[in-house]
């Protein structure tokens, strides 16, 4: 039988943990990479430091470039121009098999009619790993990801989660300092992915590897990883931890990319220390903000406020206030969601729900606002 591609790429030991710089074991540094397809720039102008030992998630929509540059990390794609570095070694132009990386992809390629055994063994095989070795390394394993005694089962005879956990194993056992993932859980039904999540997250710190982890959902990039960089269109948009990307996007695309959000646009009217005025279409709004010194009167300027941080109650005194008429009301458990009408535009607010709280109906007309700490300014450039 033959594997349709090969399940893992991984090597031996052309860098070895001995020889890394001070960079760190496990870490990676990729400088102005750029990957190109014909007529289609994939990766464009990439840089990004990752951290050994460090959980980062690359986020993004569809063909934003994830898995072309995971697959540039791992080796199985050459880049166009840049470098990129592991323990400080440039392996740019480094075949796959001698990286040290492995990776985990969505969909498992495992080999169905052999036994767990057989295919976790495959590479260790490839590299000539003795066999008492071998089945050592396959049996702390199978005890990491929670599947003890599997070796035996045939893989036809397991569920979508102990395949996935399997296909982990396999790249485990490689004991690579860079593990990669692209979409590993993205096949698996909610309960199963959000239990797998903490499996993971769980696993990456027993290791102490570097887990590389592409995603296009931003809940899972935020329960999983220590930092999270957002691509668009190729290059990246911002890095940072998983809160500072919430609380204080640097740009609209990130600010609509992770978690959701109200945007104000206008021009600045008024700046005084660390305040300023946006004159916008829904009126002056006033803001705090750290950015004043990078600003001046008569910039146009974005404002991103989270549904959370805006405010209802029948009469607010708020200096950023409208009077507004409740539409769509959606109880969500725990908050609940509002289209609040403003003149011809609609906030999204949403409301912590306690035993007490007395839900808005839909038509009731209140007053909606928020405090001047409540929004980020996003510079518009
Ligand atoms: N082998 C290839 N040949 C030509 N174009 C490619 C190739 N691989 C990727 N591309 C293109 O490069 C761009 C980035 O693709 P990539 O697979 O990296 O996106 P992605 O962010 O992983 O998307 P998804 O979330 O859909 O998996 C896309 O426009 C894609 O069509
Ligand atoms: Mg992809």
């Amino acid at each position: 039988m033959r594997a349709s591609k090969t399940p893992t790429m991984s090597s031996s030991s052309s860098i070895n943990a001995d020889e890394a710089t001070d960079e760190g074991h496990g870490s990676v540094v990729i400088e102005d990479l750029r990957k190109e397809f014909d007529d289609v720039t994939a990766v464009d102008g990439l840089s990004l430091e990752i951290e050994a030992e460090e959980f980062l998630t690359l986020l993004g929509p569809s063909g934003c470039g994830k898995s072309t540059t995971l697959r540039l990390i791992s080796g199985l794609e050459t880049a166009t121009s840049g470098t990129i570095k592991i323990n400080g070694e440039d392996v740019t132009d480094i075949p796959a098999n001698k990286r040290n990386t492995s990776m985990v992809f969505q969909e498992w390629a495992l080999f169905p009619h052999m036994t767990v055994q057989e295919n976790i063994a495959f590479g260790l095989e490839m590299r000539d790993v003795p066999k008492a070795e071998r089945e050592e390394r396959i049996e702390h394993a199978l005890e990491l990801i929670e599947l003890p005694g599997y070796q035996d089962r045939k893989v036809s005879q397991l569920s979508g989660g102990q395949k996935q956990r399997i296909a982990m194993a396999r790249s485990i056992v490689l004991e690579p300092d860079v593990l990669l993932f692209d979409e590993p859980l993205s096949s698996l039904d909610r309960s199963l992915r959000q239990t797998m999540q903490i499996e993971l997250k769980n696993m990456q710190e027993e290791l102490g590897i570097t887990f590389i982890y592409v995603t296009h959902d931003q809940e899972e990039a935020l329960t999983m990883s220590n930092r999270v960089a957002v691509m668009n269109d190729g290059h990246l948009e911002q890095v940072g931890e998983t809160y500072e990307l919430y609380e204080h996007p640097q740009s609209e695309f990130v600010a609509n990319f992770v978690g959701e959000t109200n945007f104000f646009t206008g021009v600045v009217s008024e700046i005084d220390v660390k305040t300023l005025v946006i004159d916008a279409e829904e009126g002056d709004i006033r803001v705090e903000s750290e950015k004043t010194d990078q600003l001046s009167v008569g910039d146009s300027v974005h404002l991103t406020v989270r549904p959370e941080d805006i405010e209802i109650a029948d009469s607010l005194d708020t200096p950023n206030r409208w009077e507004c008429t409740i539409g769509d009301v959606v109880y969500k458990g725990s908050f609940i969601q509002y289209d609040v009408d403003v003149g011809d535009r609609t906030f999204l607010v949403e409301q912590q729900m306690r035993k007490t709280t007395t839900p808005r109906e839909r038509g009731d007309s209140v007053d909606v606002g928020f405090s001047v700490e409540a929004g980020e300014v996003i510079l518009d450039r």
